[in-house]
């Protein structure tokens, strides 16, 4: 794993939109793997300024996002939809129709999750994933558990998660249980893994994900057996680590 450390929040996203960016020239027609997340924004502000100062082509990317809450539509402003037109989609020039976010509003699990692994082994695989990592280590929203899920799958949110996310909502009952997510195997099966982390926060999950055991209670350990895995980071996040 290579590791970048970086003084704040601000040169976190810019060398983290570098690597991405550096991906879409080399090979315009490449597949991302997106993230959504607050630790990402700032990476993606960065990729829309490079674009419009004309420094990048989304015209032949096909984006594949990670996970979506079941239940909301993309029109819901907390979709996982919502959050990707916002913050990306709609100030580059990347095709609507060539960016894949699970269907939320698909209610029957088994066919939301297997036309998602279906669009993933279409697009002929992801080049470049994007990750953030979660408070309890969760990566997308494969969450603690005994194992690894493989696939796309729908999980039950944890009340960690779901407390983290009730911010956002104007009631608990609003407040999504439930997500569809990519599986370990569709994150592990990336060419490359790009990780950002900031905080004081996540301090303590990055020193445990990456320099602990790999275990299905810490997803994200399973990253430590990919063998191109860039992880950035600001001073707080990377703090505890050796
Ligand atoms: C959510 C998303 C994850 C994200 C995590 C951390 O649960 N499903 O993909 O990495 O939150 O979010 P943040 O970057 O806001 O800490």
């Amino acid at each position: 794993m290579k590791i970048i450390k970086t003084s704040n929040y601000e040169k976190m996203s810019r060398a983290a939109a570098n690597i991405i960016a550096a991906q879409v020239i080399m090979k315009p027609n490449c597949v991302l793997g997106l993230a959504t997340g607050s630790t990402p924004i700032g990476t993606y502000e960065h990729l829309v300024r490079s674009y419009q100062a004309g420094d990048l082509d989304f015209s032949n990317v096909t984006s594949i996002n990670l996970d979506e809450y079941k239940g909301l539509s993309g029109d819901n402003d907390q979709s996982y939809r919502y959050f990707m037109n916002e913050h990306l989609f709609r100030h580059v020039n990347i095709r609507p129709e060539c960016t894949y976010v699970p269907d939320g509003l698909e209610p029957d699990s088994a066919k939301a999750c297997d036309d998602y692994n279906r669009i993933i082994a279409q697009s002929g695989g992801i080049d470049l994933q994007l990750l953030g990592l979660g408070h309890n280590g969760h990566i997308g929203f494969n969450e603690p558990a005994d194992s690894f899920e493989k696939d796309t799958h729908c999980v039950d949110l944890t009340q960690s998660t779901i407390d983290a996310n009730a911010r956002f909502f104007a009631s608990m009952d609003e407040v999504p249980k439930q997500a569809y997510t990519m599986g370990i195997r569709n994150i592990m099966q990336a060419k490359k893994i790009l990780i950002v982390v900031n905080g004081k926060g996540k301090a303590e999950i990055v020193k445990k994900a990456f320099f602990g055991p790999v275990t299905p209670q810490v997803p994200a350990s399973i990253l430590q057996l990919h063998n191109d895995v860039i992880l950035v980071g600001d001073d707080d996040a990377l703090s505890l680590i050796p």
